[in-house]
Order: structure tokens, then sequence, then C-alpha cells
């Protein structure tokens, strides 16, 4: 079967091709290089030792999406597409809005018009209210009261594949709610590459060790967690990128709208990151403690249970692996895909 990939360039996406070409799938990616590099899908065939077929083209742009099904015959789609920094979603929400929901209706779209009917969704964690307990679960959880237009534009993403699939009872939509994907694959060839100034802890980590920053600012060690630093499920890409092939398999035999959490269920400290990575690569991480960062929660993390249960998918990697994987990517690519 063939898989088309939006944003299949990027961090996540580059890492499910990998898994993809290694269990058979033929891929067909589009995507449009706003955050990406077309490096990342030379390495991604180099280490599947297999081809795919790439389009640099943006979703919203219906001609190339029909013209693309109409030349390839697609079985099922994975939508990586989307712009996914929380601070600029606030400074650019109809940027943000445009991108991320017109790329999905259009998507839908073309794909109603060729017959296709499966798709998986990124989604986030960030989609939970802030005022649920821990853990998270799919069926438990209140969703909403997004803090941010990044936040929000998942939210309706996933009202927008709901209806679809309500009304219209071919349709089969798996939303997978990500926790924090950290790492690289085990090569060293694939990996984050973060544009500017990193958004996230472990980016930053990393760039703080290969000499790029001079130290990590910590925001706030006053919440209630053991040892006052904010608490968030990290999770391997490569674990993550698994819980999509799974996915496309549940749907084959399922149809409707399934959501699932891809967590690990265990939650970690920054200053448990922190010393986690000097442990484990020898590097020293200098930090400072700040303020807080508005809008962060003490503790975020998942119940990856229902995933176990009807995806037959767990995370198999541990920290001292995410933290091993995320220095190779880094140390042999100090500036990412322009090293
Ligand atoms: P990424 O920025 O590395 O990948 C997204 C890719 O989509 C990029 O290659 C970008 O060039 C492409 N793209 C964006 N808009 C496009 C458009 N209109 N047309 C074509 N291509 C377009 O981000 P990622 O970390 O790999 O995230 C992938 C998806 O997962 C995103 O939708 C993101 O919101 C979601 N997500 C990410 C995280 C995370 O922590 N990384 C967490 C939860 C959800
Ligand atoms: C981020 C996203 C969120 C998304 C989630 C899962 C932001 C603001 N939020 O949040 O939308 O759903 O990932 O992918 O990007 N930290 C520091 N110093 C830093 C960076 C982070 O102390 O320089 C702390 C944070 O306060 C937090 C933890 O590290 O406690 C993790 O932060 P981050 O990697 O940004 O992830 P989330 O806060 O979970």
């Amino acid at each position: 079967m063939n898989v088309l990939v939006t944003g299949g360039a990027g961090y996540i996406g580059s890492h499910t091709c990998v898994e993809l070409l290694e269990k058979g799938y033929g891929v067909v990616v589009v995507d449009n290089l706003v955050n990406s590099s077309a490096k990342s899908l030379e390495r991604v065939q180099q280490i599947a030792g297999k081809d795919l077929a790439f389009y640099e083209e943006d979703v919203r742009n219906r001609g190339a999406m029909d013209a693309i099904f109409e030349k390839h015959d697609i079985g099922c789609v994975i939508h990586f597409a989307g712009l996914k920094a929380v601070g600029q979603s606030v400074s650019m929400p109809l940027e943000y809005y445009d991108n991320n929901l017109n790329s999905t209706i259009t998507l839908c779209q073309s794909m109603k018009e060729h017959g296709v009917r499966d798709i998986v969704f990124s989604s986030s964690a960030t989609v939970y209210s802030g005022d649920n307990t821990m853990p998270l679960s799919e069926a438990g959880s209140r969703t909403g009261m997004c803090t941010n237009p990044y936040g929000w534009t998942k939210y309706m993403c996933e009202q927008i594949l709901r209806d679809t699939a309500f009304s219209d009872k071919d349709w089969s939509i798996a939303l997978l709610r990500y926790f924090n994907p950290i790492g690289a694959h085990p090569s060293g060839l694939i990996g984050e590459d973060p544009r500017g100034i990193p958004n996230n802890l472990m980016p930053f980590i990393s760039q703080v060790a290969i000499g790029r920053r001079d130290h990590l600012s910590v925001f706030g060690n006053d919440y209630d967690t053991h040892d006052g630093t904010g608490v968030r499920d990290y999770i391997h890409v490569v674990d993550l990128a698994r819980g999509h092939v799974a996915a496309i398999e549940y749907m084959l035999g399922h149809r409707g709208e399934s959501v699932f959490n891809l967590g690990t269920g265990t939650g970690y400290s920054v200053l448990d990151m922190v010393k986690a990575f000097e442990r484990v690569t020898g590097q020293k991480i200098p930090y400072e403690i700040v303020d807080r960062r508005p809008g962060d929660l003490a503790t975020v993390y998942a119940s990856p249970d229902k995933s176990a249960q009807l995806l037959g998918w767990k995370a198999q990697y541990n920290l001292e692996d995410m933290c091993r994987d995320t220095w190779a990517w880094q140390s042999k690519n100090p500036m990412g895909y322009d090293s």
C-alpha cells in the first residue's frame, strides 16, 4: 500500500517515513519545506535503502494535491504538515489558522474526490484542558480551553475530521495525541533541526551541549513536583513513528473516529532531563533558574493504556536511549542539516 505523508520532510514525518519504508509501504511525501530541508528525505532513503516520491508543494494547493492523488494509488494519508511553534502562533494567529486548518480541509476534499478515506492526524497533548488530573486519558480527560492559537488549530482540526467521519461511514480517522517527542534515529542521520532559538527543552539542551548556546534557562523551580521543575512525558521519536504504523494497521479493520495518546505514561522533570543528558553524554549542561513560562503546567503525562490495548503499541525506548540518540544526531550534525 502507498501512504501519502504530508510534512514528511519534518522531524516526526522523516522518522515515520523510515518506519513505513522498512515495513514495506510505498511512501509519497508532500512538503513545502517551510520548516524543513529536503536533505532529511535523502537521509531517510539512505537509512531504509529504498526510494520514496517527493513533491515540494503546499498542501493547501488543491490542484497540486489532486495531481498527486491522480498519479499515485494512495491507500492512506498521514497528515503531519502544519506550523507548530506556540509562541509564534500567538503573534501570527491568522497564518496558523490558515495553514493548519486550510491544509486539513483541502487535503480531505482532495482525498474525498479520489476515494481515499483513511487519515492519521498529528494531534497533540495540548488539546487537553489544563484542569485535568493526571494521567490524561482519551475518554476520561476534558479537552478544549486551549491557551494559544496553535492548540486551537489542533482542537479544531480534530473536530473537522470527527465531523467528516460522522458524515460518511466509509471514513476512518485516527487522531494521535503526541506527548513530548524527543530523540532521533539511532543512526544519527536524521533528527530535529529547529530554526532559530529552540522553544522546546531537549533541542535547547543539546544545543547547549554542542556549544551553540551557553546555558539553559529552567522555567521555574517552584512547581508542585518532586524537584520543583516541570514534569513531562518524553517519548522517543522512533517509538512515536512506530505508533503511526500501528495506527494504519488498526484502521484497515476499523471505520469511524479513533483517538489515541502516544506517550510513555512516565513523567520526568526538567532537572531529571538535564541530569540524564549529562550522565549519558558526559557533557556538562550549565543552567540558570528563571521565572515560569506563562501558560506552562506543573505536570503532564499520558495514560498509554488505550494505545497498548487497541493498537498493540507501547514505547520501547527509555530515557537513556532518548538522550543518547539526541546526542548522536546533534554531535554528528552540529548545525542540523546545514552542517
Ligand atoms: P516539523 O515542523 O518538523 O514538520 C512539519 C512539516 O510540515 C515541515 O516539514 C513543514 O515544512 C511542513 N509543512 C508545514 N505547513 C505545510 C503546508 N501548508 N504544506 C506542506 N508542508 C507543510 O514538525 P514536527 O515536530 O515533525 O511535527 C509534525 C506534526 O506533529 C505537526 O503537525 C505538529 O503540530 C504535530 N505535533 C508535534 C509535536 C512536537 O513536539 N514536535 C507535538 C505534538 C504534535
Ligand atoms: C510543548 C508545546 C505544547 C506541545 C508539547 C508537546 C510550547 C510552549 N508548548 O510544551 O504545545 O503540546 O510541547 O509536544 O512549545 N523548559 C525549560 N527551559 C526551556 C524549554 C523548556 O525549562 O528552555 C521546560 C518547560 O517549562 C517545561 C519542560 O521544559 O516544563 C518541557 O517544555 P517543552 O519542551 O517546551 O514542552 P511542553 O511545555 O510540554
